[in-house]
């Protein structure tokens, strides 16, 4: 079937049923909602016979959904309207929720129903929900819909409130009223959903020091108690704040935007504070002290059954020179452990998604932390790729992009779930990439489709990754299913009577491969490229990185996205 997908941004959702349905062999074409009348000539041009939209922010002009089959992914029950559902569900700890398929008409998400599902809802932020549960859902009941719209005979169920199974209403704008932390009176409890319903936007707007910040990020600790609201401490970026009842970590904060001054991003708080932050302790805590307690850190390493596991998280899957180094000695550390396996990866959300854009933005001298961050990071995977005495797996639990494909790519083995999405490409940055990916690429998935991968820049679905042996298998499930099959296999590996011989024969391949050309010499020529990136005046990284910062839309459906 020809289908045309209209979104506001080709963000995860929307690159996933892009993914999958491409999969199914429907012939996909993809649109930016970016006003009526590109809207109305590119369906002209491609002539769809189903339209959908996986996540769309805008309405759809009538003259199109009069003509053509319309459908809406709305992220909420049955009954359920309006703009902010899953942040209502968050802040009124619902525990079960859904996605629903609805077709478009005049009311904003008042057309008959097509598909829906159910979700239970994982205690965390909304985006992190979006792209696991949430989209998990969306995309069953984007291919139900999809195949009852096939069939040419189904008949879509009209809203209607009076029946049993129709639980949702119409809700307003979560506005920031409603977010408001008082943090004399709000438990632990309100204060984490507050902001786990306001994550990752628009976040919840405070003050701090007398300036007007949004609060990102949501985080328990079980240690640090203090006055309600007092800043107790900082780790790694972080701020720990206390309730009347605890307190919760806050990693990131964006300050207001002063009217007529610039646009203000997320930072890392301790940065967005700067100087206003007062002197404050610092708490640390090791990733394998982190395994066993309830705080926020973005390491953790543990044992289990004779495998490692360091679990790393980082917001919004960006690593800034800070958290790549941190890593690294988390790695260096864990290398040492009497583990033949070590299992690498989130438990849940982006694998990684590459350099700290942000930070980067945010520093003195961008070229100069690019640079730093792009060595940081070259360090952490040449660090994975020469480990030969252990077997490393990285297992994607959630999607990756940029240099974070290419860091799971050192790993000798490349477990993803099925949902995953994965971004191979750098192009969209500006940037020819480093990591070593032009080691490691090819020799996954040859020189052509590694090319074609990088040149084409568009999103690759976990299955097809494993038939293109980008990746070594995609497992099916849900997180909680996924990590049990990462954990099961991993302990076969590990006890397997061929691990020592599989050992033997890694260090004769990196010894091979060592003398055939040197990790250096890839890591030159693509420094020697990367420096241009970052360094010479002609070259389009910093606009291009200042507008994904600043969330700047396109002025059209960017060109590699209207090939299908
Ligand atoms: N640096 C800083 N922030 C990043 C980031 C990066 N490398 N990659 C993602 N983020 C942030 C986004 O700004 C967004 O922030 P928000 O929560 O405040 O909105 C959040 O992470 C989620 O990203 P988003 O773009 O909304 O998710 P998506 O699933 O729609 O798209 C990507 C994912 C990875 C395709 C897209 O974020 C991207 O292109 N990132 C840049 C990749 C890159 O070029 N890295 C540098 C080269 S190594």
């Amino acid at each position: 079937m020809r289908i045309l997908l209209v979104a506001s941004a080709f963000n995860s959702l929307t690159q996933r049923v892009h993914a999958e349905l491409r999969e199914r062999g429907h012939e996909v074409g993809i649109e930016l909602a970016l006003g009526d009348d590109h809207l109305r000539t590119r369906v002209t041009e491609f002539e769809p016979e189903l339209i959908l939209a996986p996540m769309l922010t805008t309405a759809i002009p009538e003259d199109i959904w009069t003509a053509h089959t319309v459908l809406i992914v709305h992220p909420g029950p049955k009954g359920d309207r309006g703009p902010s559902s899953l942040d209502w569900a968050i802040h009124e700890g619902a525990w079960a929720w859904g996605v629903t398929v609805l077709q478009a008409v005049a009311d904003m998400d008042a057309g008959p129903i097509w598909a829906t599902e159910p979700f239970a809802v994982a205690a965390c932020g909304k985006s992190e929900l979006y792209r696991n549960e949430v989209a998990d859902a969306a995309v069953r009941a984007v291919l139900t819909a999809v195949n009852r719209f096939a069939t040419g005979r189904f008949a879509p169920e009209p809203l209607d409130y009076d029946r049993p199974d129709v639980h949702g209403r119409l809700r307003p704008y979560h506005e920031q009223h409603y977010r408001r932390i008082d943090w004399t009176a709000d438990d632990t409890a309100t204060v984490l959903r507050k902001l786990r319903a306001a994550d990752s936007q628009p976040g919840v707007l405070d003050e701090l020091y007398g300036r007007e910040f949004f609060l990102h990020g949501g985080f328990g600790e079980d240690r640090l108690r203090g006055r309600p609201g007092a800043v107790l401490a900082t780790r790694d970026g972080a701020i720990c704040r206390a309730t009347v009842d605890g307190a919760v970590w806050l990693p990131q904060l964006r300050s207001r935007r002063i009217p007529g001054g610039p646009a203000t991003y997320k930072l890392p708080a301790t940065i967005a504070l700067g100087r206003d932050l007062p002197d404050v302790p610092e708490a640390p805590v090791t990733p394998a002290e982190a395994a066993t307690r309830d705080t926020w850190s973005e390491l953790r390493y543990r044992e289990e059954n004779e495998v490692g596991y360091l679990e790393f998280a980082f917001g919004g899957g960006a690593m800034s020179t800070e958290q790549c180094r941190r890593l690294l000695a988390a790695y260096r550390h864990a290398c040492t452990r009497p583990v033949d396996v070590l299992v690498l990866g989130p438990a849940r959300d982006f694998f990684s998604n590459g350099i700290h854009l942000n930070v980067i933005e945010a520093s003195d001298d961008p070229a100069t932390e690019s640079w730093h961050n792009i060595n940081a990071m070259n360090d952490l995977v040449e660090a994975i790729l020469t480990t030969t005495d252990k077997l490393v797996v990285a297992a994607l639990a959630g999607n990756a992009a940029a240099g974070g494909v290419m860091l799971a790519l050192a790993a000798d083995e490349v477990w993803c779930r099925e949902s995953v999405v994965l971004n191979p490409h750098y192009r969209l940055m500006g940037l020819h990439g480093s990591e070593y990916w032009t080691y490691t690429l090819p020799r996954r998935v040859g020189a052509a489709e590694a090319d074609r991968l990088i040149r084409e820049a568009l999103p690759v679905g976990a299955r097809a990754a494993a038939n293109l042996g980008l990746v070594d298998r995609a497992l099916p499930g849900d997180t909680e299913e996924f990590w049990s099959r990462v954990r099961r296999d991993a302990e076969n590996l590990s006890a397997a009577s061929e691990l020592a011989d599989r050992l033997v024969a890694k260090k004769r391949r990196r010894a091979g491969d060592e003398a055939d050309r040197p990790l250096s010499a890839y890591r030159a020529s693509e420094l020697a490229q990367m420096r241009r990136n970052f360094y010479h005046p002609g070259e389009p990284y910093h606009a291009l990185r200042r507008d994904f910062v600043h969330k700047v839309r396109p002025a059209a459906t960017p060109p590699h996205l209207t090939v299908t």
